[in-house]
């Protein structure tokens, strides 16, 4: 079985979860390897709508086991609310769940460090989820902040870690925002509580993954965010603080380079993006809103409403060659199936000059406009289509433009939130 990537093809919340669920069948691992709790990946399994933030889509799989890799960063007690709350539903997950020890440790101060320099970003503020991510990174690159590997360290010695890094952090707090400290000694105790219940499942993540990297064993890597939110190749600074792209699968697992197999990108058949930042096919008003409320786009994890425009082709291309995409699946086609007209992106128009490659510095992406494509619609259901031939035919014609123009195999179109709402397309959408 070939090992898979799925990447964020868009600004995330593409539909990843749901993707990696349908795919998840028959892998032996699935890995996390980026991000942390800003994630929210949506999983409809029967009749049950469940989020995850921290743990792997693969969880629903029945003895897929899943690795949360050296590259995310997480928050220990979000760890452990998550596990608690999928046990309560029957699924188990602590004999199948892996953590690296190597994963930066998330604190309470991140999230309220967080919030703070949001704050005093005022007007240019990212709209971050607030979950400590951007905070988290910064220890980690400042080789200053802890590893889930000292939640196994003699509890003493973590209770006293623990104290002096929360210490610390309540200087940073007083002096740069005159803000209140935090609770050191409640919140140690807390994580030499939350160290026992963890302590189990944080493995040395090269010797976990061994039989990944020897090809015994087969892997699905959840990717989270989305492309146009990688700190390095997104729309900088209104991104998040990882590496979303498939680099971020190998440095955030420690998996060599040839062990990604396909690399798989999902992108909605339209587009969404949450928080701030430049969007070219963003529809306001009255349109975002009828669009918003057909794909039911509130964030997973926060709750805000997700705006809502147009597919971006010039965003796509950048997505499928920055990734190196094997493939593309198409999801939320089915949110469409009312539209009289749709509308896509084909290039850029930047003062009067057209665009098609997108444009990575900063200053140009806010004051393009799109060059928008009118492709008729199909005014009916799609989602009981099981293969091709079922869907109305501008719905293949759409799918089929879209192929075209990305230059890369749709494998998958996904036209409702079940697990089997999905057409499988191995070698493309175009006859
Ligand atoms: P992720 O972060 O990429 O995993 O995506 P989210 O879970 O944040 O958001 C995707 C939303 O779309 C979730 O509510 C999914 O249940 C839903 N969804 C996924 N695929 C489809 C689809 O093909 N059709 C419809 N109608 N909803 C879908
Ligand atoms: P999934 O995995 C959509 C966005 C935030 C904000 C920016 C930085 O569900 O697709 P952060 O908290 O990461 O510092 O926020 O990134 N963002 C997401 N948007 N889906 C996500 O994850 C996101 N994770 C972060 O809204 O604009
Ligand atoms: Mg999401």
């Amino acid at each position: 079985m070939e090992n898979r990537v799925i990447i964020g093809g868009q600004w995330g919340d593409e539909g990843k979860g749901k993707i990696i669920d349908a795919f998840g069948e028959g892998f032996d691992w699935v890995l996390r390897y980026q991000g942390g709790a800003n994630a929210g990946h949506t999983i409809q399994v029967g009749a049950k709508e469940h989020v995850l933030h921290l743990i792997p889509s693969g969880i629903f799989r029945e003895g897929v086991r899943c690795f949360l890799g050296n590259g995310m960063v997480i928050d220990p007690w979000a760890l452990r609310d998550e596990i608690v709350a999928l046990e309560e539903k029957g699924v188990s997950v602590r004999d199948r769940l892996y953590v690296s020890s190597a994963a930066s440790l998330l604190m309470p101060y991140h999230k309220r460090l967080d919030e703070l320099r949001e704050q005093l970003r005022k007007r240019k503020s990212i709209g971050t989820t607030g979950r400590g991510i951007g905070p988290a990174y910064q220890d980690k690159l400042q080789r200053s902040g802890l590893r889930l590997g000292a939640l196994t360290m003699p509890l003493e010695k973590l209770e006293r870690t623990a104290i002096e890094h929360i210490l610390e952090a309540n200087e940073i707090l007083a002096g740069q925002f005159e803000a209140e400290p935090l609770p050191a000694k409640v919140l140690a105790e807390e994580l030499v509580v939350l160290a026992q219940t963890l302590r189990p499942m944080i493995v040395d993540g090269f010797t976990a993954l061994r039989g990944i990297r020897e090809r015994r064993e087969s892997a699905l890597f959840e990717g989270a965010q989305g492309t146009l939110l990688d700190i390095d190749h997104g729309t900088f600074p209104y991104v998040t603080s990882s590496n979303c792209t498939v680099g971020g699968a190998v440095t955030g697992t420690g998996l060599p380079p040839r062990s990604l197999g396909e690399i798989v990108g999902v992108f909605k058949a339209y587009c969404t993006r949450v928080g701030n930042g430049p969007f070219p096919t963003e529809l306001l008003a009255e349109e975002g809103e009828h669009l918003r409320k057909l794909g039911g786009e509130f964030g997973a994890t926060t709750g805000r409403p997700r705006r809502c425009g147009w597919f971006d082709l010039v965003a796509g291309r950048y997505t499928v060659g920055v990734n190196g995409l094997s493939g593309a699946v198409i999801t939320k086609l089915d949110v469409l199936d009312t539209l009289p007209t749709i509308k896509v992106a084909e290039a850029y128009d930047l003062d009067g000059e057209r665009l098609d490659d997108f444009p990575v510095r900063p200053d140009m992406l806010p004051r393009v406009r799109p060059v928008l494509k009118e492709i008729p619609g199909w005014e009916k259901p799609t989602n009981k289509a099981k293969k091709l031939a079922d869907l109305p035919s501008p719905a293949r014609k759409y799918l089929e433009y879209l192929e075209k123009e990305l230059g890369v195999l749709i494998v998958g179109v996904s036209v409702g939130k079940a697990r089997d709402e999905m057409i499988l397309t191995p070698t493309g959408v175009t006859t």
